[in-house]
């Protein structure tokens, strides 16, 4: 019998494949996309460039902007059986069952479907980060009594999507917070859900499979799932002065506070910093609701900081303040995790058209630890 080897849980500390779009710096809380950190990034770009940067790896010259921007917004508009199955699923599924369905619809229409070279699966990258916004927007818009919006191609990516959520033009400062936090959001290595989609794409699959994968991977409340938690337990907190109680409390029953920890981050993750001080900007012109939950927040950060995030290197993580803000911007809490995904699509399609340039079947081992030759016994002798 061999030694057992070492097993990695959960994959952690290993590498898989070697990349310039992202760098995750879990020690020192830097983020960096294709060079640029978060910071630069969100003080002067917006979520569109960020697309193309992440794409391509390279900022685009302003006319490659203007003909990338043209591109996205003539791709919005969903194909009908999309949309009838919005309506008939918006209000009674879960929102990312009816996106993971209607994405894996999409393929069905997208005339590059069935082909997989590069400039191909660049097209369709384009197509999934305008469509997937859009049956964000529509699920909303349905759930909301709305129906269907048809897109403005007037828009940017971020007015647009308010627009067809809300059936209104967005206020300015409402497209702009969004448009930061889509960008905060875009891409972040090889997290969960874009090792999945990787997965399936080294398969030689096809870019709608892999993006289906990466949206279910997404779902989970360990993952994409924690700012709707995270939300939740604010609401559940109610008042500030309640906050230190209930943490103290869910810390001895060993629960997890959500929007907090991080396999990579050891230290404050440099998003959750970015969103935090957006939520203090706002704190002038919020409403009641929003003050309150961003002072909950607030509270709960100090605490958790305090009791495990220097000892145990627990911090808050990208997912903790962005409930305050969305709820700021009128955004309904079940459309959080789609959120993240109409954020997130760039960087699943830079990484899946990157590795599938020297693709290697993904294909791990598991130690087997059972035992060999057993007996078969005959069903009526068990
Ligand atoms: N609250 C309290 N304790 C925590 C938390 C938390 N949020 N996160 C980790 N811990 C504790 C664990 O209980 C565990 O303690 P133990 O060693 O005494 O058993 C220890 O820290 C290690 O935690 P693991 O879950 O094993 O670490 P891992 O690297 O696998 O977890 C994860 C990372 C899944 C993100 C975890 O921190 C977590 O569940 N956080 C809450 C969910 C969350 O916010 N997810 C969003 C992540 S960011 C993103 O995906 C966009």
């Amino acid at each position: 019998m061999v030694d057992a080897p070492e097993i990695k849980h959960g994959l952690e500390g290993v590498y898989f494949t070697e990349s310039g779009i992202c760098k995750v710096d879990g020690i020192n809380g830097r983020l960096y996309y294709c060079g640029y950190s978060i910071e630069t990034l969100a003080g002067n770009s917006n979520f569109e460039e960020v697309c193309y940067l992440l794409l391509n790896e390279r900022l685009p010259s302003a006319s490659e902007l203007s003909v990338f921007r043209k591109s996205l917004a003539s791709e919005r508009d969903l194909p009908d059986e999309v949309v009838m199955v919005i309506e008939k699923l918006a209000k009674s599924s879960d929102e990312m069952d009816v996106l993971r369905s209607a994405v894996s619809m999409l393929a069905f229409s997208d005339k590059d479907a069935a082909d997989d070279t590069e400039p191909s699966n660049m097209r369709k990258s384009i197509r999934l980060i305008s469509k997937i916004a859009s049956i964000v927007a529509a699920t909303g818009s349905v759930r909301a009594g709305r129906g269907y919006v048809r897109p403005d191609p007037s828009m940017g990516h971020i007015e647009n999507f308010l627009y067809m959520l809300n059936g209104s033009k967005p206020k300015d400062e409402h497209v702009k917070i969004l448009d930061t936090m889509f960008l905060l959001h875009a891409e972040h290595s090889s997290n969960a859900s874009t090792f999945s989609g990787i997965v399936t794409a080294s398969t030689l699959s096809d870019m709608h499979s892999a993006v289906t994968s990466a949206i279910g991977t997404l779902k989970g409340p360990l993952h994409g799932g924690a700012d709707e938690a995270a939300l939740q337990m604010m609401r559940e907190i109610g008042r500030p002065e309640h906050t230190v109680k209930y943490i103290e409390e869910a810390l001895a029953g060993k629960k997890k506070i959500m929007g907090f920890g991080h396999r990579v981050y050891k230290t404050y993750d440099p998003r959750a910093r970015i969103i935090k001080k957006r939520l203090e900007e706002l704190q002038g012109s919020a409403d009641e609701e929003v003050r309150n939950l961003t002072n909950i927040a607030l509270a709960a950060e100090k605490l958790m900081v305090d009791r495990i995030g220097k000892s145990h290197g627990i911090w808050p993580n990208v997912d903790f303040f962005s409930g305050p803000v969305y709820t700021d911007l009128g955004i309904d809490i079940y459309l959080f995790t789609p959120i993240f995904a109409a954020s997130r699509i760039p960087g699943w399609c830079a990484h899946i058209i990157q590795y599938l340039r020297e693709n290697k079947l993904i294909r791990p081992l598991e130690y087997y630890n059972g035992t060999l030759d057993r007996e078969y016994v005959p069903i009526d002798k068990r």
